[in-house]
Order: C-alpha cells, then structure tokens, then sequence
C-alpha cells in the first residue's frame, strides 16, 4: 500500500521546508552542476506556492513496499559505507527476502511478533519522484520508561547522498502527521546533544526541549524533546491523511 500527500497541505509550513529544500548551498549546486539524484530539482523558487506545489509532487511518504527494494537497499548500502549507525532501527533489519522484510515491518506496526519491551511501530520512507528511497522514519505508537528516557516515539533517518536538502524535515513533519493521525497528543523525541542537524530539525518542527542526561553507555549527552500535535491540525494534519488504522504497529524500547 502506498500512500501519497494527495491533501492539501500548511502553505506557511510547507513553505518553510520548501525553502530549505531548495534553498540550501547544495540545491542550488544541484541546479547547476550535480549529477546526484538531485540534479534535476528545479532551481529555487522565492514563491512559496511553486516551491509548495514542487515540493508536494517530488517527496510522498510511503509504506514501505516491494517496488523501491533497490532503492531502500542502496540507502542502507550507503550507511553501512560510511560505518554509521543504522538509524532508524528497522534499517538494521535483513532485507535479502525483501518479502520477508516487508511482513516483518507489518507485523511490527500490527504489534505482533515483537521482542520483550517493545512498542507496536510503523516505518515509513520518504520517497522522492516515486524513484527513490531518501529517508526512512520509525513511528513508536506509545512510550515506555525506557524510550521516554532515550528513543522517543520517532527516529529517522536521512540518506547520506540526499542530506543537506531539508529532506529531514519534511520526513519528520509527516511522520508526525501520522502520529496524530494514530492518536498522540504530542510526540516525544530524543537525540544526542552533538546531533545539531537532528536537533535543528527537531526544533523547526515544533520541538520544546524538555530534558538533557548523559547515558552511560553512550557516553554521551541525550535531549528530550516534546512536540505538541493536539490542536495544531494545520501543521501536521493537513498532510497525507491516510488512515493508518491497519498499520498499528510497534517500537523499541530503546534506539532511535
Ligand atoms: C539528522 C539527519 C536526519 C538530518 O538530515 P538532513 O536532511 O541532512 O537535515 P536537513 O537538511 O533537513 O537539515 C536540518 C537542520 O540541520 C542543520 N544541519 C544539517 N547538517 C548539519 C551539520 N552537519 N551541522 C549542523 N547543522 C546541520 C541544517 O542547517 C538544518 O537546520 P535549520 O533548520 O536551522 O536550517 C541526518 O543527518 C541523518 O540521517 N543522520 C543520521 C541519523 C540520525 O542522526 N538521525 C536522527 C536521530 S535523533
């Protein structure tokens, strides 16, 4: 099943990340020079309806699904390259039986089959031009201790190639669509105290900082942060409002 950002959506908001993405240095470079897969975007645009318009019509958020398993591969390829962290969680799980993989992230988001202190959890990718995976996010439908100290209800992750566009912001904003679609109040989200880019995002999408705590066996300083999505239906709940009634699905107790 894939789903589209077929409604209408926040002007000012979209506005807002339309401008990060094709405002930023590499957008621009994209608009001249690059041969990535961003190089054919349309140059920046100052009106916000048009970058709005292009916006909505080259970035959907979709179940993940058989027809992009290159693309999604390659994006976990590329983590993997670079020795980070596979962020989301569920980037780390096999993929080689794709199908496999498939009914293992339903299953997931159903809350079946899911290890001791886990939470039902949805993953989602953002898809540019329905070509290519650019981002994968994890939606925890409910808190537990351990993911309100570290984990928070959404990870997400940015393919290294694509990064630098403001695509993590859009990614984050529909995820949280999709959280008060599921019925949230507010969304919580923790990311370490170095991440300024994860911060930067958190921040732009609403993010009140709640708390900070060094984790031990991190060895680093984690953030908490609350996003309100009650009463705020113009900034997330204009956006890609399939149902998501089927896909109730579970999280980690811990990760991001
Ligand atoms: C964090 C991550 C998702 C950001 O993705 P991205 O698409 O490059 O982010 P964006 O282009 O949307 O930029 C988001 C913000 O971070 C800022 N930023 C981007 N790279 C940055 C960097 N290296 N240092 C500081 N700030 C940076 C941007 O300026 C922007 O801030 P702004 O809104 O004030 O302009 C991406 O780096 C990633 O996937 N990292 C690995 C996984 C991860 O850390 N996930 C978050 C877990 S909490």
């Amino acid at each position: 099943m894939r789903r589209c950002l077929s409604t209408p959506v926040n002007t000012s908001t979209n506005a807002q990340a339309a401008a990060r993405f094709f405002g930023r240095k590499p957008a621009i470079a994209a608009c001249s020079a690059r041969s990535e897969p961003f190089a054919a975007r349309p140059c920046r645009s100052e009106n916000p309806a048009v970058t709005e318009s292009v916006l909505q019509n080259r970035l959907q958020l979709e179940t993940p699904h058989a027809g992009l398993q290159d693309s999604y591969r390659n994006l976990v390829r590329e983590f993997v390259e670079r020795g980070e962290p596979l962020v989301p969680f569920t980037l780390s799980f096999p993929n080689d039986d794709f199908e496999a993989f498939l009914s293992r992230l339903a299953a997931c988001s159903r809350g079946e089959g899911l290890p001791p202190g886990f939470v039902p959890h949805t993953t989602f990718w953002l898809v540019r031009d329905g070509v290519e995976v650019v981002g994968v996010s994890n939606l925890r439908h409910e808190l537990t201790d351990a993911l309100r100290r570290e984990g928070g209800n959404i990870g997400y992750g940015i393919r290294p190639s694509a990064r630098g566009f403001g695509l993590a912001h859009v990614l984050l904003r529909h995820t949280l669509g999709r959280a008060r679609e599921l019925g949230l109040a507010e969304a919580w989200l923790s990311c370490a105290k170095g991440n300024k880019a994860s911060a930067a995002t958190i921040l732009a999408n609403g993010g009140e900082f709640v708390s900070e705590e060094l984790i031990d066996d991190r060895g680093e300083i984690m953030q908490r942060y609350r996003i309100r999505l009650d009463g705020n239906t113009d900034a997330f709940g204009g956006v890609d409002r399939a149902p998501v009634s089927a896909n109730r699905n579970a999280g980690p107790g811990k990760g991001r």
